[in-house]
């Protein structure tokens, strides 16, 4: 703690650097700075306590600054060990105009490299605002957050934590049951207390959503929450275009190897995947997909794409990419299989897609660090394989993640969702929603005119022939872009 803000980053004297590239994305930033604005004098989020976990990125700075400047109290996490942009970490503390030595920002406790036992040991600092009171309001991405406060409450509940298996990959999960029985013992109703005070959660990501619509189908979800990633100016512009760009650089930063011409194999078509096979196309790379849905994997084929199975291109591919948000893509076995140095990293939320725990497993395996984030980890035979981020998301590991304009799109509606349920307390109950149509439509106009787009404007006979109207909404929420 200094200056009266607790945090925990790698380095305050990375502000300076930090600031400079907030500054640059705020510029490429348009719809989130025009949301600050919007919204400066209201004061919209005035006695709200935000709690985030989300990748500490530049972008995520901006993100926070902006529900500060509309008057939310901040506590921030990431949501992954390697994604954390220290120098994006150190500014958010030191704030706009503190300096290192007395920081007059935002607590943050996240830095690149954390262990599984830093990182839950964060994300538990995120329930602690000053004066013993907790959030009431989550901002989540992959659901982290929000998955350790029912399962506090859970525990609570029932006086007791579970005993951890012997089950080797529930290793992380240990690590959380350790992190409420701590809690529980300090605090039996701490939890409770926190659950009943938060009033919402807007979540990010594919997976988190995923978790959420569970908690609220077997009816254990505590608080409302928006699905932010089904935005269409989310889930169809971050999670294809962002991963259209990050993905590459990810690529080139981590391992610099010639893309084009490479056989590249990409798991999952859906958005994220999309984007992939078209950041490693415009590469030059030949790319093939592997899916299970028959209409992801039409789509691939009209695209042009081989839609194979992985065991038929595993002994060829030079890089795998798993992009499914599903667990045991890409198997140990998989991997003893492939090319001298192919190329392995997984753009999905979690690090299950590839067996990590496997192929530490393999008998007389051996890993060699190449540089932080990238391995090579050598069979036995001689063979080697490349792993990027150590099966977590490559694109943040290896990389800065997406770029600030796509992420202005999320954040706008992750703004816009945090204004909903704060500002309508009483209106949502414990269920999963999207933003209203009106509301998508808005963040993708605040992103028009900074690329020179002109609309053309509906005549009243028109509006009146397709059934909208002049202003739109311009689809019904059947449409699927
Ligand atoms: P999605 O549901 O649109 O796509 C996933 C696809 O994988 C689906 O088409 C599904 O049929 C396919 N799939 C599932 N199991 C499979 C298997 N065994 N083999 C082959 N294909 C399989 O989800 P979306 O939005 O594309 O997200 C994917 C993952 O990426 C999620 O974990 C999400 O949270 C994450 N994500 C990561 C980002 C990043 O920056 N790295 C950005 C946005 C999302």
């Amino acid at each position: 703690k200094v200056n009266g803000i607790e945090f925990a980053v790698a380095d305050l004297s990375l502000a300076e650097s930090g600031r400079h590239q907030m500054r640059l994305a705020e510029q490429e930033m348009p719809g989130l700075m025009a949301t600050r604005r919007e919204f400066a004098e209201a004061q919209p989020l005035k006695g709200a306590r935000v709690a985030g976990s989300l990748h500490m990125t530049v972008q995520t700075a901006v993100l926070i600054e902006t529900l500060v400047a509309l008057g939310a109290d901040v506590r921030w996490v990431s949501c992954n060990v390697f994604s954390t942009q220290d120098e994006a970490a150190a500014a958010v503390v030191v704030g706009p105009d503190g300096t290192p030595e007395e920081p007059t920002g935002t607590p943050v406790f996240a830095w690149k490299g954390e262990t599984l036992e830093d990182y839950w040991w964060c994300t538990d600092q995120l329930f602690q605002f000053a004066d013993g009171l907790g959030p009431n309001m989550v901002v989540d991405d992959g659901g982290d957050a929000t998955m350790l406060v029912h399962k506090g409450v859970e525990f609570e509940a029932a006086g007791a934590v579970p005993a951890p298996t012997d089950d080797d990959d529930a290793d992380e999960y240990k690590i959380v049951l350790a992190t409420l029985a701590r809690s529980l013992a300090e605090d039996a109703g701490r939890f409770t207390r926190i659950a009943a005070a938060i009033k919402g959660v807007t979540e990010e990501t594919t997976n988190g959503v995923k978790r959420l619509y569970k908690l609220a189908a077997d009816g254990t979800l505590l608080f409302p929450a928006i699905n932010v990633n089904d935005s269409v100016t989310k889930s169809k512009f971050d999670n294809k275009y962002g991963i259209r760009h990050s993905l590459v650089d990810g690529l080139n930063r981590g391992t610099d190897v010639m893309i084009a011409g490479k056989l590249a194999v990409i798991c999952g078509y859906g958005d994220v995947g999309k984007g992939a096979a078209e950041s490693l196309r415009g590469q030059g790379a030949r790319v093939v997909v592997t899916e299970i849905d028959p209409i992801c994997a039409l789509q691939a084929s009209m695209e042009g794409l081989d839609v194979v199975a992985l065991e038929d291109v595993v002994a060829k591919g030079d890089i795998f990419i798993t992009t499914t948000g599903n667990l045991d893509i890409i198997m140990a076995a998989d991997m003893a299989r492939m090319k001298h140095n192919a190329i392995v990293g997984n753009v999905g939320h979690f690090d299950n897609e590839i067996d990590m725990a496997g192929l530490a497993k393999v008998p007389g395996i051996k890993k060699v660090e190449i540089k932080p984030q990238v391995h090579e980890w050598r069979f036995p035979d001689g063979h080697s394989v490349i792993v990027l981020s150590e099966g977590r998301l490559m694109n943040l590991g290896n990389a800065t993640g997406h770029p600030s304009f796509v992420m202005s799109n999320s954040f706008t509606n992750q703004t816009m969702a945090q204004i909903e349920l704060f500002t309508k307390q009483g209106e949502y109950d414990r269920q999963v929603y999207v933003l209203p149509k009106h509301l998508d439509e808005k963040v993708a106009r605040l992103h028009l005119d900074a690329l020179g787009v002109k609309l053309t404007k509906l005549t009243p006979k028109q509006a009146e022939y397709i059934g909208v109207e002049v202003e739109g909404p311009f689809k019904t929420d059947q449409y699927r872009y």
